[in-house]
C-alpha cells in the first residue's frame, strides 16, 4: 500500500471524533422556521467572534459570497470592485453576474493579495447614465490565489476609508480569516471591523464537514437570509452541522498554528533538499499554503502526475511507495494546502518523494516514469 500525503486542499479532512460527537448529540429544528437552536448558537457565537450585529449559517463559501453581493446590490445596473485573482472573480463561475446580475469591476492584484487603491479609486464610477453604479469593495484575506499571504491590516483600513468616501461596502472573503487571524496574532474581529461584511469557511482549515457563516448587520443578513432560501439554501434540521461548526470554531482555530508551522517546516525542507527541479519561497509562506516552483524547463504538470503516483521502481529505491498529491497553479508552479491531517511524518515522506521526482528528472527520464494509463 502507497503511503499518501493529501497536500490538495484544507477542505479534505474528515471529521474528527469529538466532532462526530457533537453531530451525533446535537439538539435540532427546522431551521427555515428558526427552530434549530445549534443554528442560532453557531451564528450567534460566529456574530460574537466577530463583533457583528448578526451572522447566517450557510452551505458553502460561494453561496455566503453570493449572497454578500446579493445583498449590497440591491438594484439593477450595479457593480463590485474585485481583485482579479480573487476567488470570488476566478472560481465562482461568474455568480455574482450570473445569478445577482452585478458587473464585477476587476483590480489588479499583486503578489500580496492587494492591489492599487488610487487604481480602486480611478474605477469607482461617478453618476452617470452610461454607468453603472459602484456599490461595493470586495477584499480576499487569506489570499487563495497569492499563496494563501495575510493581507496586511493598513491595507483593508485603507480600503475602507476609501470605501466610506465614497458611500460603498466592503466585503470581506474571509474563508480562511482565522488563519489571518492566527498568523498576524490578533482576534478575527480587528481584521472584520473594517469589514461591512464577512464570509467565513468552517470547512477549509478549521476541519467542518461543511458550511460557511456569512456576518454583518440585522439588515443585511436579513436580506442574504432572504436571499439564502431564493437560491435554495435553505436547510432544515441543519443543527447537525452546525454542531460540527461549533467544534470547527473551538477546536480547529487553536490548531491552525502547527498548520502554519508545518506548512514553514515543508518549505524549508524544500528549500534544504536544494534540488534543481523545484524550490519554496519560505518568506512568502505565511499560512498553510506552500508554494512549490518548478526549476528552468520543469513541467509543474509532469512533476504533479510523478508526485501523485508510485512509480516504476519508486518502491525498491525508497522502500515504499509515496503518492504526494498536490493541487496545479501554473505550468510552473504547485499548491500544497497543510490542514490537520497532516503531520511531521507526512512532511517527512513528502521530501522523500520529492526528491526522488527531481532525480528523475535530473537523469531526464522524468516522461518515462509515467503510467501508461
Ligand atoms: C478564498 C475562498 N473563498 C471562497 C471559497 C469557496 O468556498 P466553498 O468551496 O465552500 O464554496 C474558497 C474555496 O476554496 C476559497 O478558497
Amino acid at each position: 500500500m502507497a503511503y499518501v500525503v493529501d497536500f490538495r486542499s484544507d477542505t479534505v479532512t474528515k471529521p474528527c471524533a469529538d466532532m462526530r460527537k457533537a453531530m451525533f448529540e446535537a439538539e435540532v429544528g427546522d431551521d427555515v422556521w428558526g427552530d434549530d437552536p445549534t443554528v442560532k448558537k453557531l451564528e450567534e457565537t460566529m456574530a460574537k467572534m466577530l463583533k457583528k450585529d448578526a451572522a447566517l449559517f450557510v452551505p458553502s463559501g460561494t453561496m455566503s459570497n453570493l449572497l454578500a453581493i446579493l445583498a449590497h446590490c440591491q438594484g439593477r445596473g450595479e457593480e463590485v470592485l474585485l481583485g482579479d485573482q480573487s476567488h470570488i472573480m476566478l472560481y465562482e463561475q461568474g455568480g455574482i453576474a450570473q445569478f445577482a446580475g452585478v458587473n464585477p469591476r476587476t483590480l489588479v492584484n499583486k503578489p500580496d493579495g492587494t492591489f492599487d487603491l488610487q487604481d480602486a479609486k480611478s474605477k469607482i464610477r461617478m453618476e452617470d447614465i452610461h454607468y453603472p453604479r459602484t456599490r461595493a469593495i470586495c477584499i480576499e484575506n487569506t489570499h487563495n490565489a497569492a499563496g494563501g499571504k495575510v493581507v496586511p491590516i493598513e491595507f483593508i483600513q485603507k480600503v475602507r476609508e476609501l470605501a466610506d468616501s465614497h458611500s460603498l461596502q466592503v466585503h470581506l472573503d474571509g474563508a480562511r480569516i482565522m488563519n489571518a487571524a492566527v498568523a498576524m496574532d490578533v482576534t478575527p474581529d480587528t481584521i472584520a471591523q473594517y469589514c461591512d461584511s464577512v464570509s467565513v469557511c468552517l470547512s477549509k482549515g478549521l476541519g467542518a464537514p461543511v458550511g460557511s457563516c456569512l456576518v454583518g448587520s440585522k439588515e443585511f443578513i436579513k436580506r442574504a437570509h432572504r436571499h439564502r432560501k431564493a437560491l435554495g439554501g435553505g436547510m432544515r434540521q441543519v443543527g447537525i452541522l452546525a454542531a460540527a461548526g461549533l467544534v470547527a470554531l473551538e477546536k480547529g482555530i487553536p490548531r491552525l498554528k502547527t498548520d502554519h508551522e508545518n506548512a514553514k517546516l515543508l518549505a524549508q525542507g524544500v528549500i534544504d533538499l536544494k534540488c534543481p527541479s523545484v524550490t519554496c519561497d519560505l518568506a512568502a509562506t505565511e499560512t498553510n499554503m506552500v508554494y512549490l516552483m518548478m526549476g528552468e524547463g520543469v513541467s509543474a504538470k509532469l512533476f504533479y502526475l510523478l508526485c501523485g503516483t508510485v512509480t516504476e521502481g519508486e518502491e525498491q529505491e525508497l522502500g515504499q511507495g509515496i503518492q504526494v498529491q498536490l493541487c496545479p497553479v501554473s505550468d510552473t508552479c504547485l499548491r500544497v494546502a497543510i490542514h490537520h491531517h497532516i503531520t511531521a511524518e507526512h512532511i517527512a515522506m513528502a521530501l522523500k518523494k520529492i526528491a526522488y521526482v527531481d532525480k528523475l528528472f535530473q537523469s531526464g527520464e522524468a516522461a518515462k516514469h509515467l503510467p501508461k494509463n
